[in-house]
């Protein structure tokens, strides 16, 4: 008999956002399975904050969230806050966009860090300490013991960043989640912080979602990207199926605007002409339709689903849903 799949660490199922009358995520669904990366990638207000916040419960209240996410079983979205307080810093590190954000500049580094410990795990203060140090070794921090007693403004950004991956994984989270973690940072460093979380996820068995507006940030180190557009999953596999067999034209697009800098090193940054429906905006058909280099007669009229092409591999798109054909000359 053929061995079940997994059951997944994470699954997210028709998960809806609104702002009172105005949607910001719409029946996003996806699985994470353990010691697995999911990448979420697309343009600026597209979702994927919303996504991964509503997850947590880090949603303004004015937010109407629906849906299912059931963590190890248990639905965080139904969960009360008193249960989320638990699920946020133990069981689901966080790590932002911005490390100075994040990071309280008139505390201790050491303090920060052991806040965690102390408070979900009730170390007593010297072995928070001597824990807290070692994260901070574990985290790629030299000489932790002296850095604990430093303020964060005498760190650069990615030693920042690096003490908030620190107190993510504190409490030996089976999940992080990573909001843009490199967009604030020099560019010379955020390879660095990618290489940490990708060491750290093999080697605590760590699950993790990473946002990004950028494929390239993500290439190499997810298992499974989910692309978001308009508030919508219109694209989500594994990645090198991604990479290699993009279905959605959007998708292509994302994968066309990465500049190819090895081979010339003056490349000029492209974007996708056009731009997204703007919160509320109504659309006929298919929401890409207007920037849609393929868009035919059936997309301004009715709106694809999320359809399976391949073992794993769905896009939401006419000319991938294997049960429709497009016109004969359509590409
Ligand atoms: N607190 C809020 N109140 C009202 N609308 C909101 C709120 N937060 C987000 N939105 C809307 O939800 C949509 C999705 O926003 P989100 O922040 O998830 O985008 P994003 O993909 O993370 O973009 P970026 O790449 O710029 O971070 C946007 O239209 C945004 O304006
Ligand atoms: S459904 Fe039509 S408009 Fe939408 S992405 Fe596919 S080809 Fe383009
Ligand atoms: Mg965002």
């Amino acid at each position: 008999m053929p061995e079940a799949p997994p059951e997944p660490l994470l699954a997210v199922e028709h998960l809806g956002v609104r702002f009172g009358a105005l949607p910001a995520v719409r029946d996003v669904g996806f699985a994470l399975n353990r010691g697995t990366t999911l990448a979420i990638v697309g343009e600026s207000g597209s979702g994927k904050s919303v996504t991964c916040l509503s997850l947590i419960g880090l949603l303004p209240a004015s937010a109407m969230v629906t849906g299912t996410a059931r963590l190890e079983g248990t639905d965080l979205l139904s969960a009360t806050e008193r249960e989320l307080r638990r699920v946020r810093g133990r069981r689901v590190g966080l790590v932002y966009q911005d490390p100075m954000g994040a990071l309280d500049p008139m505390r201790t580094i050491g303090s920060q860090v052991r806040e965690p410990l102390l408070l979900h795990l009730g170390m007593r203060r010297r072995d928070a300490n001597a824990r807290a140090a070692e994260l901070l070794g574990t985290v790629g921090i030299p000489s932790p013991r002296q850095h604990l007693r430093a303020y964060p403004h005498e760190l650069s950004g990615g030693m920042q960043q690096r003490v908030v991956i620190a107190m993510a994984i504190a409490c030996e989270p089976v999940l992080l989640l990573a909001d843009e973690p490199t967009t604030a940072l020099d560019v010379s460093v955020q390879a660095q912080i990618l290489e940490l979380l990708t060491d750290l996820t093999e080697r605590l068995h760590l699950s993790l979602v990473i946002v990004s507006h950028d494929l390239s940030v993500v290439a190499g180190m997810a298992d499974r990207i989910l692309v978001m557009y308009n508030g919508a999953v219109v694209e989500e596999g594994p990645a090198d199926r991604i990479f290699a067999h993009p279905e959605h034209p959007y998708t292509r697009g994302l994968l066309a605007s990465i500049p190819d800098f090895a081979e010339d090193p003056d490349a000029p940054l492209t974007g996708i002409p056009g731009h997204a429906p703007g919160p509320g905006e109504a659309v006929m058909g298919c929401s890409f339709a207007p920037r849609c280099p393929h868009c035919f007669e059936r997309c301004t009229q009715d709106e694809p689903e999320l359809t399976e092409t391949a073992g794993g591999h769905r896009a939401a798109c006419w000319l991938a849903s294997p049960s429709v054909r497009a016109p004969a000359g359509n590409p």
